[in-house]
């Protein structure tokens, strides 16, 4: 039986007189890899923001495991597993790749010495995860991420995202900018995130991309949610960009 991870529901928010969002319901199930698709402005951000605890929502609720949560803050989110990727990795460059995978959470050494980072388990923490999401380059963990590739960068978001065993990996656009086997990487990544129990929202703008990878695609257009459940394996690119586009309906509707 699928077990639902979270679901987002009717949801609104307006950012003056825009309309965002318009009453959307998502729901993700364990283990489910969820392509959300739309144009640009169709509400895709502002819809994983509200869940990552960026934003706030005008209205509607969010439930986790089927308790209903309140996300004020990014914190919030992170505590109760959720983890997000944005285009840009939200990184900070001029700290090194260590720093920046235990941004927020680094360990310390005893209480005493509270805030003092423990450098020598961090880093050696840091180049096993480095590995693990396939940086095989001898890269030290103390390099700045200003000295990095945007593919390796994004690995260093990913890496930071599995070490903290977030249950849902929210990815925004995480394939921008990266090269041909930068994002081939990314996408190995999302497909091994399934193998391994976790769920992920993938965003992309490259159709492709999503199809490659998703278990199932919503569509969001003009902050509504216009489809849900389309099956990748059942359905072509060229319907599902009818959709997006407004010149096909929800084949499941
Ligand atoms: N911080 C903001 N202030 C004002 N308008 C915003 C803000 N963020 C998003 N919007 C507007 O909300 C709509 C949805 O944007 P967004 O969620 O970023 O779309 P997408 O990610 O699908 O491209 C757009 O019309 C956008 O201009
Ligand atoms: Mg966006």
């Amino acid at each position: 039986m699928a077990e639902e991870l979270v679901r987002m529901e009717r949801i609104s928010k307006y950012f003056g007189r825009v309309q965002a969002l318009n009453d959307v319901t998502l729901s993700v199930q364990r283990s489910e890899i969820v392509g959300l698709l739309g144009d640009n402005g169709a509400g895709k951000s502002t819809l994983i923001k509200i869940l990552s605890g960026a934003l706030r929502a005008d209205s509607g609720e969010i439930f986790l495991r089927g308790q209903k949560v309140e996300m004020r803050t990014t914190t919030d989110a992170i505590a109760h597993g959720i983890e997000t990727i944005y285009q840009d990795s939200a990184l900070v460059t001029q700290l090194s790749i260590a720093r920046n995978l235990f941004l927020g959470r680094e360990p310390v050494k005893s209480p005493r010495l509270f805030n003092r980072l423990d450098q020598k388990s961090m880093n050696k923490a840091a180049g096993e995860l480095l590995r693990r999401v396939g940086i095989t380059k001898n890269i030290p963990s103390t390099t700045p991420i200003s000295a990095l590739s945007g593919g390796e960068r994004q690995s260093v978001a990913i890496a930071r995202a599995m070490h903290f065993e977030s249950d849902l990996i929210i990815l925004d656009e995480p394939t921008n900018n990266l090269g041909v086997e930068e994002t081939k990487g990314v996408l190995r990544f999302v497909r091994s995130a399934r193998d391994s129990g976790h769920s992920c929202i993938f965003i992309a703008h490259n159709i492709y991309h999503v199809f490659q990878v998703v278990d199932r695609i919503i569509v969001l257009r003009r902050g509504k949610k216009v489809a849900d459940y389309i099956d990748p394996k059942k359905t072509t690119i060229e319907e599902v960009e009818q959709i997006i586009t407004g010149m096909a309906l929800d084949p499941n509707s």
